[in-house]
């Protein structure tokens, strides 16, 4: 097989509503001879693909991994030598606890052409679809996207001093998260929120506080993918919608 030089576009799929992927994405997404797909982009938007592309499920969710990462690395060199347009699709943005620039690094490394098509994060896009603000002008003027979950499960969870506290991965280690809020110094009564599934069509959210959170969460039987929102602006977000 002749050997190309094909380019990488690492693309935000967005959190889910497969109508939140950029212009910019869906138009690599439309050229993309070979593409590369996790579990949590939407399986909607591979439609757009040509009917020739090859897709390809490195399949990566909370906890499960068809492929190691290195493995995922040295798939996307060697479909940039099969192929001119290649698509990485990561779910939400690529660079938000993902590994999208660990990819990048490495094709760049290699001699590749890499473009970044940023997404929107389930982050901000999952409080915002149930009308809470992450920041509230004179009042809120913080906001923290931190790890619920990290790779050595005895190491603490950051619980920053901003106005609201946004946890990602959260939904397993829920009461090492809630530990690490009461340590920073955050009242039971601290308002917040389990999102789960964010903007898809089956999204339901469990209001909460830092005192309760923990059993709602269980009551209520939220699974990943599931944001966690702290602070104030959760019941600025009931009040307003
Ligand atoms: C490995 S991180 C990837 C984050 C992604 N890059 C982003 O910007 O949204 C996976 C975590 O993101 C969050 N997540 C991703 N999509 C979500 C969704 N649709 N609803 C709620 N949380 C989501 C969950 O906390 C999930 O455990």
């Amino acid at each position: 097989m002749r050997e190309v030089r094909g380019r990488v576009y690492i693309v935000g799929a967005g959190p889910g509503d497969p109508e939140l992927i950029t212009i910019k994405g869906l138009k690599a997404l439309k050229e993309a001879d070979c593409v590369l797909y996790d579990f949590l982009s939407n399986s909607q938007l591979l439609d757009h693909a040509k009917d020739v592309c090859e897709k390809i499920c490195v399949g990566k969710a909370d906890g499960l991994h068809l492929r190691e990462q290195d493995e995922i690395n040295s798939l996307l060199y060697e479909k940039s030598r099969e192929h001119k347009i290649t698509v990485r699709l990561k779910g939400g943005d690529p660079f938000i606890f993902s590994r999208g620039h660990e990819e990048a690094v490495y094709l760049k490394s290699k001699g590749v052409a890499v473009d970044v098509i940023p997404g929107i994060t389930s982050a901000i896009a999952g409080p915002e679809y149930y009308g809470i603000p992450l920041t509230i002008k004179n009042r809120i003027s913080s906001v923290a996207i931190i790890t619920g979950r990290k790779k050595d499960i005895n190491a603490p969870i950051e619980a920053p001093g901003c106005g609201t506290l946004v946890y990602l991965m959260a939904v397993a280690n829920i009461s090492n998260v809630v530990k690490a809020l009461w340590e920073s110094g955050r009242s039971d009564e601290t308002p917040c929120a389990f999102i789960e599934r964010a903007t898809r069509k089956d999204s339901r959210i469990v209001y909460a506080t830092v005192g309760s959170v923990e059993e709602e969460a269980k009551r209520a039987g939220i699974k990943p993918p599931a944001v966690l929102v702290v602070g104030e602006v959760v019941d600025y977000g009931k009040r307003n919608v």
